[in-house]
This record gives structure tokens, C-alpha cells and sequence, in this order.
């Protein structure tokens, strides 16, 4: 079996449901509250996890009641858990307001995340070494990311990056990753150009694949994703679901995709990824929605036509 290492961020999610978010200077009733483990690096280590796959986290959390409880949410859902070590700041915490039609708003305090540094991954050189695929997302320090991506291509593994949150990422960065999976607002600020219409997507995707990217998915939230390389541009439309809480879609979405990862084709992968992150979307939380491979072979959903 393919092992995969997860280099990333592991957060606590502090969610309140509402009707509407407050204006600034406004007071308003919450309708729920709840804490849920999170954090982009663990919730796709645990979207793997929990689909069957072998997977590895690597990351830090705080001296903490949340860094504990984090650990064993992973443990459970089937993630190594080992290297993940004890920084000196608070476990980090995402603050997270979703409204009644799913749509999500989120703050995060990095905390014990900041700390995973380049030594720290020197530390853990052979767990990179003895992997398949490393993932990587930005809610760790970007020197860091930029460097676990390095290593990971000297060892000669597969890369995969979601450049999220958005951000500039230095050429070397993209000509590490071998796969990137952003959404089309991440896509519009790693390349500077619009993003609103597939054209433009494969315009500005093509930047990318000439800095030395092999393979680029665009996640299009309800409407489904776009894949391209040198050969190809296929879209591939999502499934028609009422979504309570988007948070964590593209989480499950990369660890479907990861799951599901077979030689060049990445078309089948992608059906997979778009089953996971459908089911994830109607359920409330982060590492709470995403599903198991049980309940990915059992869902019979329908595809939406809008492009
Ligand atoms: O992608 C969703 C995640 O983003 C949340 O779980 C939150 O912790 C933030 O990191």
C-alpha cells in the first residue's frame, strides 16, 4: 500500500452557527456551538486516514488539553500520529463562523503550527524518505513548506500542494510540487490573473505548468473542479447536495484524491475525491463530516449540470 506523509497544520475549529454574520460594531444570537478538530494538514491526513490509506502526520501542537485531545481525534481516524511533537506556543485554534446556507468564514491563530520548522523536518528526514507522496498545505510557516517539498523531490517522491490559505508562492515552491490543488480565488493570487471564467482558469493554470507543475486541479466549490497538464483540461462536475457546512470540502476533496491516486490518470481519482467532499459538505464540522470509504461506496448521488 502507497504511503503518504501529511506536513501541515492541526488546529482546533471553535464554530458558531448562525443566521447571518455580525456587522462591525453589531452584537447577534448564535444558533449553535460547538468544537471540532481541524486544521487544513489534519483534516486531509484524517480524510486519508479514514479512506484506508497509510498516512503520516507530521506537525506540532501545544502543551495542551487541545493538543491532546487533536492527537487522539487522529489516532482514531487511523493517522500515525508519533512525530507530531509538543511546541512551546498554544496549540493553534481556528475561529469559525458559518452561516445557514453553509457558507463558512474563518480566522486562524497559528500557535504550536508556526513552530514547525526546517529543523524539525531535518528531524524527520527519514519519514519523508520512507514515504510515497508528501501533501502539504500553507497554514505552517512557507520557508517550511518550501523546504519539506525540497527534500521531498531529492528523495524523488510525488508532491502535492494546496496553496491555501491564499497566498504568493516563490517559483521554486510550484517547481517542487508536482500536483497543485487551489481553488480558483488561490489560483488568482498565485498567478496574478483572473479567474472567473474556464478560460481564464487555463490561462492563468498554464503559468503554472510552464513554472514545471505536471498536474493541476482547480476546485470550483458547488460546481466541481478543473483538471489540467500539457494534454488535458477536464472538467468534472460536483454532485447535487444540500450543503450545511462547507468547511473541510476541500480537505476530503485532496484526501480522496490521495486515496484514490493510481499511475498518470488522475481523471478516476478525481470522481473519487468529488464523491468524498459531497458527503462532507452535509454534515457540520471539519474532521467530523469527512467520510469513510463505507460511505463513499454507498453514496448514490446525482450530478449537477451547472458549469
Ligand atoms: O480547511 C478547513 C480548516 O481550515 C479548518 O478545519 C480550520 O482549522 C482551518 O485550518
Amino acid at each position: 500500500m502507497k504511503k503518504i506523509v501529511v506536513v501541515g497544520s492541526i488546529n482546533m475549529d471553535l464554530v458558531t452557527i448562525c443566521n447571518r454574520v455580525p456587522e462591525g460594531g453589531e452584537t447577534l444570537f448564535g444558533e449553535e456551538f460547538f468544537q471540532v478538530p481541524g486544521g487544513k494538514g489534519a483534516n486531509q491526513a484524517v480524510a486519508i486516514g479514514k479512506l484506508g490509506t497509510d498516512v503520516t502526520m507530521l506537525g506540532k501542537v501545544g502543551k495542551d488539553s487541545f493538543g491532546k485531545d487533536l492527537i487522539e481525534a487522529m489516532k482514531k481516524s487511523g493517522v500515525k500520529t508519533e512525530y507530531i511533537k509538543e511546541g512551546e506556543k498554544a496549540t493553534g485554534i481556528a475561529k469559525i463562523i458559518v452561516e445557514k446556507n453553509g457558507q463558512n468564514r474563518i480566522l486562524v491563530v497559528a500557535g504550536a503550527n508556526s513552530e514547525v520548522d526546517r529543523e524539525y523536518i531535518d528531524e524527520h528526514l527519514d519519514v519523508i524518505r520512507d514515504c510515497d507522496v508528501l501533501v502539504a498545505q500553507l497554514e505552517i510557516p512557507i520557508e517550511t513548506v518550501a523546504y519539506a517539498l525540497e527534500k521531498a523531490k531529492e528523495f524523488g517522491k510525488m508532491t502535492i500542494l494546496n496553496p491555501a490559505p491564499a497566498r504568493e508562492l516563490s517559483e521554486d515552491i510550484i517547481r517542487n510540487s508536482d500536483l497543485i490543488i487551489p481553488n480558483e480565488s488561490e489560483l488568482a493570487l498565485m498567478t496574478g490573473m483572473k479567474t472567473d471564467t474556464h478560460e481564464e482558469i487555463k490561462e492563468a493554470g498554464e503559468k503554472l505548468l510552464n513554472l514545471g507543475v505536471k498536474d493541476l486541479i482547480v476546485t470550483l466549490g458547488s460546481k466541481g473542479s478543473l483538471h489540467l497538464n500539457r494534454e488535458v483540461c477536464e472538467f468534472h462536475s460536483a454532485y447535487k447536495v444540500k450543503a450545511v457546512d462547507t468547511t473541510a470540502a476541500g480537505d476530503s476533496f485532496i484526501g480522496g484524491l490521495v486515496r484514490e491516486l493510481k499511475g498518470n490518470n488522475l481523471s478516476e481519482a478525481i470522481e473519487f475525491a468529488t464523491k468524498v467532499s459531497a458527503i462532507a459538505v452535509t454534515k457540520k464540522g471539519a474532521q467530523t463530516s469527512i467520510p469513510t470509504i463505507e460511505e463513499v461506496e454507498n453514496f448514490k448521488g446525482v450530478k449537477n449540470e451547472e458549469k
